[in-house]
Parts: C-alpha cells; structure tokens; sequence
C-alpha cells in the first residue's frame, strides 16, 4: 500500500449524508484536538490534506481520504465543550451515527495524548470498540513532548487505565518527529489486506 499516493474524497457533515461502505475502511478516532489530521497527514506524507489547527473542533465533518485505492476517514474530535448545544447535538450524532451504521471496519485507530491519563470519554470510546468487537489499536500522540523513558511510562500507565485485551496494539507517534509512522502504516495496511 502506497501512502504516497493520497487524495482527499469527501466530507459528510451529518450521519444521514453518508454513503454506504463499499470497501473497508480505517478510521481514526480521539477527543479534538488529539491529533487526528496531523497523524492522518504524516501517514500520507502531506503537509495540509487534512486541515490541522490548535483550536480544538476543528474537524466538523467525516472526511474520506483515498490512499492508494483504500479508505480512511477522519472523524470530528469528541470532547470539546465550547461549541454550541446544537453543534455538539450535530456531533455526536455524527460520530455514534458513523460507528452505529452497517459498515466494513477494517480498523479503528484510537487516539490518545500521551501526556494525559485517558479521560472518561477515551475510556468510553475504547469500551465501545470492544463491545462492539471491532478491531482497533491506539495510538499515542505527541511523543515528542517528553523523552522517551516518560513516554514509555505513559504508554504503561495509559494500557493499565485502559485495561484493553493483550493484542490490541498500542503504537508510539509523533507527527511532529515521525515517530512511530511506519510501524502505523504497516497495522494499517495488514489491516486492510494491502
Ligand atoms: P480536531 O479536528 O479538532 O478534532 O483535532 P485533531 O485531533 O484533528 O488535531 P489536529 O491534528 O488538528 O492537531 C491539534 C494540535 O495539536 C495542532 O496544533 C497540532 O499542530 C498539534 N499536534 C498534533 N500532533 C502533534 C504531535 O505529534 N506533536 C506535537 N508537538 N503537536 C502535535
Ligand atoms: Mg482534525
């Protein structure tokens, strides 16, 4: 699978817009401003495909993403409280609409700070994927914010919170070094058969 070879497809601002799954499809999951679009564009070693911005919310609707003829999908961030009553309706929606309809998921990708114990909705959102027994890994994102001994003692504390089945994978990154971007790639692509 060519990551090199990556457009962006559509977005859908709400759950009723989006199309039926016609092929397998990696998402990438986490609260705003986790990381999701700068990972996203890491992987695809492009710079402003998915728009990225240190304001959370950011991401407002789903967004397909072709990558050498495979999907993957950015998913709006949950968690962030300062937007309106019917914006956060309007999300939520989206999102649970997105994860409750007959899909093929190939892959969950759920991301967490690594800086932070994950928060209830983390833990929510990685209970989820395992009452719905849909495959996921985690990824830890912005590593480059501390050395790689406190890293690897997030990424213990992290997996005891979260308390997920021994071969979910749990992969290191940073978007910003490149940091466990390659070992991503390969879940992905063993994911998707490619
Ligand atoms: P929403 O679309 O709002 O849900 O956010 P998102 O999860 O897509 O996050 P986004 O990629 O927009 O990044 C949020 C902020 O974190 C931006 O300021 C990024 O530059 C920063 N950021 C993302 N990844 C990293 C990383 O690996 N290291 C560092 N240091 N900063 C990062
Ligand atoms: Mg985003």
């Amino acid at each position: 699978m060519n990551f090199h070879n990556a457009s962006f497809k559509a977005a859908y601002g709400t759950s009723a817009q989006l199309p039926a799954s016609t092929q397998p499809e990696v998402s990438f999951a986490g609260r705003s401003n986790v990381g999701k679009s700068s990972l996203l564009n890491k992987l695809m070693y492009r710079k402003g495909l998915a728009k990225v911005s240190s304001t959370p919310g950011k991401t407002a609707t789903v967004n397909f993403y072709d990558v050498d003829g495979q999907a993957l999908v950015d998913l709006p961030g949950y968690g962030y409280a300062k937007v309106s009553k019917s914006e956060l309706g309007r999300w939520s929606d989206l999102i649970e609409g997105y994860f409750n309809q007959d899909r093929q998921f190939a892959l969950v990708v759920s991301l967490i700070d690594i800086r932070h114990e994950p928060s209830a909705l983390d833990r929510h959102m990685v209970q989820f994927l395992q009452d719905a027994e849909l495959p996921f890994a985690i990824a830890l994102t912005k590593a480059d914010k501390m050395s790689k001994q406190q890293a690897m003692k997030q990424l213990s504390m992290i997996r005891k919170a979260l308390n997920t089945p021994k071969e979910v994978p749990y992969v290191v990154t940073s978007a910003e070094k490149g940091t466990g971007i390659e070992e991503l790639r390969r879940l992905i692509a063993d994911a998707l058969g490619a």
